[in-house]
């Protein structure tokens, strides 16, 4: 490429990433506002843990063996020598800093929440980007099911929130008690069927059997509806912890369905697993709009002690998509009241000093300063649907005076410059009072 080429090649996005236009961020900030507002009516706390972490945190905590650590982590070593990626998820990093802030001293349990862009090398296709942006629950130090239930509930009230009718889907996957002899019980049934299976499948036999089970290549679905099911394998701890999480959806009315399919793809889980899915559509795992379990052994793990905790994280882009698919009405943009259009120089540099009184006033100002002529700016007035402009020229700056247009009936009136702000303010009041009515 010679140098003259180089200067004329134009960026493009990176594969997979997103961005968020002004037009779309009014969706954003309705779910970022949702989210904040249930996460503190249920004693939920913020949390924001850095996007970059140590590669091993993943490795350790989400697994050697699953799809995210083997193939979709964005790692690097940096400048210092140190093997870092970028988070593709956000359970580990809550994880490790409950260890390093010793929130285990905290009264138990911790609730947290977060919201942010995670990172994942996967094929992009509808609903799944390599930066996607997620919002997740966790709650640590509580063993009880009740925590269980009370996540699927909330999880289920955020799309409840967009009139969204979702079935959660439910599962346990046993503990480090009860999970060998289910796995064993398991790669006997998928070894004998071997030759049947598809490929993905036969080389995640003795990595990760139990991916196997939420498969979707056609050739593995008759192995896998045959196959054991952990349900059988409980042991009693696991088998009653599960029936009191039933017990408890049962009670709050939230619909559920038994699927022992959901055994998720990172490693950390154990006992209940769940995933939110659309009551429309018996969905394929790649569209599910959140998922989350147990996670009692993750902590220990990472180097910490033996505390439980229970989570779940939501795909706001897929969220969003359901929201524009749907005609919930999500509030518009904030739009300017007024808008201010100036006539030559003189008028120009006053209009500085008389936006900034009515911004300190809090109403909310457009103008095009780069424009002069009136139609011009009256042009843009009408298509910002403001309700009023005021006109600043020659004659209203030798006679101390404003002039208020009326964009809906075109009538104008001449203002002393000093009263302008107040009038403004009463005519946006009457006008928000009509609205109303
Ligand atoms: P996950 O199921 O891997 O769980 O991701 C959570 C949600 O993020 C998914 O259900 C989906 O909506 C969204 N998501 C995942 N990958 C993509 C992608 N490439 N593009 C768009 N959306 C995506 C976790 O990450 C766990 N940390 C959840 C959790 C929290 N478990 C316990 N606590």
């Amino acid at each position: 490429m010679s140098k003259k080429d180089s200067k004329k090649k134009n960026f493009q996005l990176v594969k997979g990433m997103k961005d968020l236009m002004p037009e779309e961020q009014r969706y954003w900030n309705f779910v970022r506002q949702l989210v904040d507002k249930t996460a503190g009516a249920y004693g939920f706390e913020r949390i924001d843990t850095p996007l970059l972490e140590a590669t091993d945190l993943f490795v350790r905590g989400v697994g050697s063996t699953t799809d995210i650590v083997e193939k979709e982590m964005y790692s690097f070593v940096d400048q210092g020598g140190d093997k870092l990626s970028l988070r593709p998820e956000g359970t580990a990093g809550v994880a490790r800093s409950y260890i390093e802030h010793g929130m285990l001293n905290r009264p138990q349990p911790v609730k947290l929440y977060y919201l942010g862009p995670m990172y994942r090398h996967e094929n992009p296709q509808s609903g799944r980007f390599r930066q996607h942006y997620q919002f997740g629950f966790e709650v640590l130090g509580e063993a009880d099911a009740v925590i269980d239930a009370q996540l699927i509930l909330i999880a289920y009230k955020i799309y409840q929130a967009i009139n969204l009718p979702v079935v959660i889907q439910v599962n346990s996957i046993g503990c480090a008690g009860c999970r060998p002899e289910y796995l064993i019980q398991l790669k006997d049934h998928l070894r004998k069927n071997k030759s049947k299976l598809s490929e993905i499948s036969q080389e995640r036999l003795n990595k990760n059997p139990l991916r196997i089970l939420d498969s979707k290549e056609k050739e593995d679905s008759p192995i896998i509806a045959e196959a054991p099911q952990q349900i059988d394998f409980l042991c009693e701890g696991c088998k009653s912890h599960f029936i009191q999480v039933l017990e408890y959806l049962d009670e709050l009315g939230i619909p559920y369905a038994l699927n022992p399919s959901i055994v998720r793809g990172l490693d950390y889980y154990s006992k209940t697993t769940f995933e939110i899915w659309t009551a429309a559509e018996e969905e394929s795992r790649q569209s599910a709009l959140g998922g989350g379990g147990r996670y009692d052994g993750l902590v220990e793990l990472l180097g910490g002690l033996d505390t439980p905790g229970i989570g779940f994280a939501c795909g706001i882009e897929r969220m969003i998509a359901q929201i524009k698919e749907t005609d919930f009405k999500v509030p518009e943009q904030d739009k300017p009241d007024i808008f201010l259009a100036q006539l030559g120089a003189e008028a120009r540099k006053k209009s500085l000093t008389l936006l900034e009184e009515l911004v300190g006033a809090n109403v909310k100002v457009a103008e095009n300063f780069s424009k002069s002529g009136l139609k011009g700016q009256l042009e843009v007035a009408d298509k910002l649907k403001v309700k009023f402009t005021l006109i600043l020229g020659q004659k209203e700056i030798m006679d101390g005076t404003v002039l208020i247009r009326d964009m809906e009936n075109g009538n104008q009136e001449t203002v002393d410059c000093k009263k302008i702000v107040a009038e403004i303010q009463k005519r946006l009041a009457k006008s928000a009072v009509s609205e109303k009515k």
